[in-house]
């Protein structure tokens, strides 16, 4: 029987045209999240310059596309949905960026141990792959002292959101203890921890938290009409997203 997280995600390629991944892979800068804030802004990425790179649940590898652009020796996206590394193949061909394409669940990667200075995820196995699952695989993947970030929502806007068609409200709709697999009813299963939990799970796979960024929409910000899941006014007053970033510590022998 096909993986409905696969067929979900078939789907959801064939709604996301070539265009708009093109016109993602086009962008000169790196951006983050709903308001597209640079990266120059948020300072949320080490200097990838001359780095090896993986994207865990690349999707169409416009964020690993952007990272080859801003100087990253090698980067390599895992995906496990054929349709959506098709497109990235695609987008690589036509902006002749040479990245490398794995289909694989981030929860367990067919590559070599200690091989990525640099592991990412943009809504990827970020909030699709279980936790406890791939933060172990993105471990042992990297290099001691490489480095961790990841774009996920936050999880106040999980905690405060009705349900995924009705934008998130002001008041606290599930409880935060014992949060970790979720699914809504029309979608595939997400996953959310507490930010305990994060940081304990991060430390017990040997990183250390550099930083979180809690993302705040701009004065100006209008609610996306595509992600309208938050309303701009909603995430001027909470981090509707947030940037965790994290170092993998030396090994002891
Ligand atoms: C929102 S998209 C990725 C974001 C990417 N930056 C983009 O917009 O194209 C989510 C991706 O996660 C992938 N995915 C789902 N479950 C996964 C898992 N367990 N491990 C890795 N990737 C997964 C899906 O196939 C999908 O391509």
């Amino acid at each position: 029987m096909a993986d409905p997280t696969i067929e979900a995600w078939t789907r959801a390629n064939a709604a996301y045209t070539d265009e708009r991944a093109e016109q993602s892979w086009a962008a000169e800068e790196v951006r983050w999240g709903i308001w597209e804030l640079p990266e120059s802004e948020l300072a949320a990425l080490p200097d990838v310059t001359g780095k090896d790179v993986i994207e865990l649940g690349c999707g169409t590898a416009y964020f690993g596309a952007w990272l080859k652009k801003a100087g990253a020796a090698r980067v390599v996206g895992v995906d496990p949905t054929p349709a959506q590394l098709e497109t990235a193949r695609r987008c690589n061909e036509k902006f002749g960026l040479g990245l490398e394409f794995v289909e694989a669940f981030a929860e367990d990667v067919p590559l070599p141990d200690t091989s990525f200075d640099l592991a990412v995820s943009e809504y990827g196995a970020s909030i699709w792959a279980d936790p406890y699952k791939w933060i172990p695989e993105a471990a042992r993947l990297l290099r001691p002292g490489g480095e961790l970030v990841f774009l996920r929502n936050s999880t106040l806007f999980i905690l405060c959101s009705p349900d995924e068609d009705v934008p998130a409200i002001e008041t606290l709709q599930r409880p935060q203890f014992g949060i970790h697999s979720f699914q809504w009813p029309d979608s595939g299963v997400e996953y959310h921890l507490s930010h305990g939990d994060w940081i304990r799970l991060l430390r017990a796979n040997g990183f250390e938290v550099l930083d979180l960024i809690e993302i705040q929409a701009p004065a100006d910000a209008e609610t996306h009409q595509f992600y309208d899941y938050v309303t701009a006014e909603w995430a001027r007053k909470w981090p509707a997203e947030e940037i965790w970033r994290a170092r993998l510590r030396p090994r002891s022998s």
